[in-house]
């Protein structure tokens, strides 16, 4: 079995965006730092873009060997012209509008998302797990397929803005793990689910 972790930067009041998604406000924090801990702890989620601009291509994956996320998320990707943002692993992107795959890394799945994760789940363990990505929308339809929180909290307020999930009310419990603080005032909380 392999856990799918819902790896998220959110702020303070648990948006993953402006209300439209837009995360930039959140950009600021990942410095120094930050970023040195990401490229030991979690560099496969830096994306292939940012990897090739800081010379960062060869650092091996850590934590993850599969990508998913869906296509609003996607889709900031393809608009700069990047079909394959995490090159580094297997990318599968949800989405009934996009048909045939734009790149060869990619698995479009249009059909059955939740016996598609449920399969990538039951694939025999390797130590490496399945990113999910995000946003908002798949986050909420893959809710309880969700083994694992990694949640990066930055000093902001928003307000309003997009939450961490799309998705109705329900109570789910997650036990803290791992917690990391920073000097500019990110936290990073890591959540096991309890089942
Ligand atoms: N703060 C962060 O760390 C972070 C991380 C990731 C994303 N984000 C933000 O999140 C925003 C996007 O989130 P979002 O909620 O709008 O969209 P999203 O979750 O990225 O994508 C939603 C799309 O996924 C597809 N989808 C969802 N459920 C599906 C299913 N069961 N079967 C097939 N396809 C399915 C649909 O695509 P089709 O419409 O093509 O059918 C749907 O429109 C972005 O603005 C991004 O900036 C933030």
């Amino acid at each position: 079995m392999r856990k799918l972790t819902y790896f998220i930067a959110c702020s303070i009041d648990g948006f993953i965006g402006d209300p439209s998604g837009d995360a930039q406000a959140m950009y600021p924090f990942v410095d120094e730092e930050f970023l040195a801990f990401l490229k030991e702890e979690y560099p496969e989620t830096i994306s292939t873009p940012g990897r090739r601009a800081m010379g960062l291509d060869h650092l091996p994956n850590r934590k993850y060997d599969t990508v998913v996320q869906g296509r609003v998320s996607y889709d900031i990707a393809m608009e700069m012209g990047v079909t394959s943002p995490y090159a580094h692993m297997r990318e599968y992107v949800a989405s009934r509008t996009l048909g045939e795959s734009p790149d060869p890394n990619v698995t479009v799945v249009s059909e059955d998302l939740l016996g598609t994760v449920r399969a990538l789940k039951a694939e025999e363990g390797n130590g490496l797990g399945i990113y999910l990505c995000g946003g908002s929308a798949l986050a909420g339809e893959l809710i309880d397929e969700i083994d694992e929180l990694v949640i990066k909290t930055y000093p902001i307020v928003l307000g309003s803005g997009m939450p961490m999930f799309g998705s109705g009310f329900a109570v789910a419990e997650f036990s803290l793990g791992e917690v990391r603080t920073f000097k500019n005032g990110a936290v990073v909380r890591t959540y096991d689910r309890k089942r």
